[in-house]
């Protein structure tokens, strides 16, 4: 949790958390003084009442807003100077940027948390204008999280890529920035996806094999 706070930048006014949950990533920001409001914002009651108490607990009630609704639906354009989304599936995250485009309006950074399927998110950036800033490998209890930080690009061309000698789909799946250095981490990881993915039988998993297998021949390479 602390590294996705350390993500937004000291001096932010508001920042929204979509899919808050238990509210804990706003009280780190909040508390270690870098954002001075926050949105909580969720899908479910439930997890908004317990994103209310998380703030009592840590006095930081008058500071949050807590918001119930679908991805950034919640939120209005040009409020949030900061959005994070932490702990939800890859496709999701992209599902969500996709549905509240126009509510982005505004938004100086993006700290992405995806778990799993990364590749959707990175694709997103690259495809709607947003250029990956940094890229963070945590690797927590044997669990892997990749922390993605995007900032709005000032032409078509998103730096993080150039110069690598990798094909797109290759690219967006290790991230541009994690294959500039790869860890033994990373690589393990990958080789266990492939051969996961090698052991389903039949063919629809065959484009995502092939893009798998050029990215461990990669890091077997690096
Ligand atoms: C696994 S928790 C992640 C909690 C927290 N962000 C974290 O990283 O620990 C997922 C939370 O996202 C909420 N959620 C799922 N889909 C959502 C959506 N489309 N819009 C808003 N919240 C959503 C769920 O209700 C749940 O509270």
């Amino acid at each position: 949790m602390r590294a996705i706070a350390e993500c937004v930048p000291h001096g932010t006014a508001v920042v929204a958390d979509i899919g808050a949950d238990h509210g804990l990533l706003l009280v780190e920001v909040l508390r270690s003084g870098r954002a001075a409001r926050g949105i909580a914002c969720d899908l479910r009651e439930d997890p908004l009442r317990t994103a209310a108490r998380t703030a009592a607990r840590a006095g930081t009630s008058d500071r949050v807003e807590l918001r119930l609704g679908d991805g950034l639906a919640p939120l209005h354009a040009g409020e949030a100077d900061v959005v994070c989304i932490a702990g939800l599936g890859g496709a999701t995250v992209r599902d969500v940027l996709t549905g509240g485009e126009g509510r982005l309006e505004g938004v100086q950074r993006l700290v992405l948390n995806p778990l799993r399927a990364e590749h959707h998110v990175r694709g997103w950036l690259r495809d709607h204008g947003w250029d990956l800033r940094a890229e963070h490998e945590i690797v927590e209890d044997g669990h892997y999280y990749a922390v993605l930080v995007a900032e709005p690009g000032d032409d078509d061309c998103d730096d993080a890529y150039a110069d690598l000698e990798l094909d797109r789909d290759a690219a967006m799946t290790i991230g541009p920035w994690i294959a500039r250095g790869p860890s033994e981490h990373t690589r393990r990881r990958f080789e266990a996806e492939l051969e996961h993915v090698q052991s389903i039988p039949g063919d629809r998993l065959a484009p995502r094999r092939e893009v798998l297998e050029r990215v461990v021949a990669f890091l077997r390479a690096t």
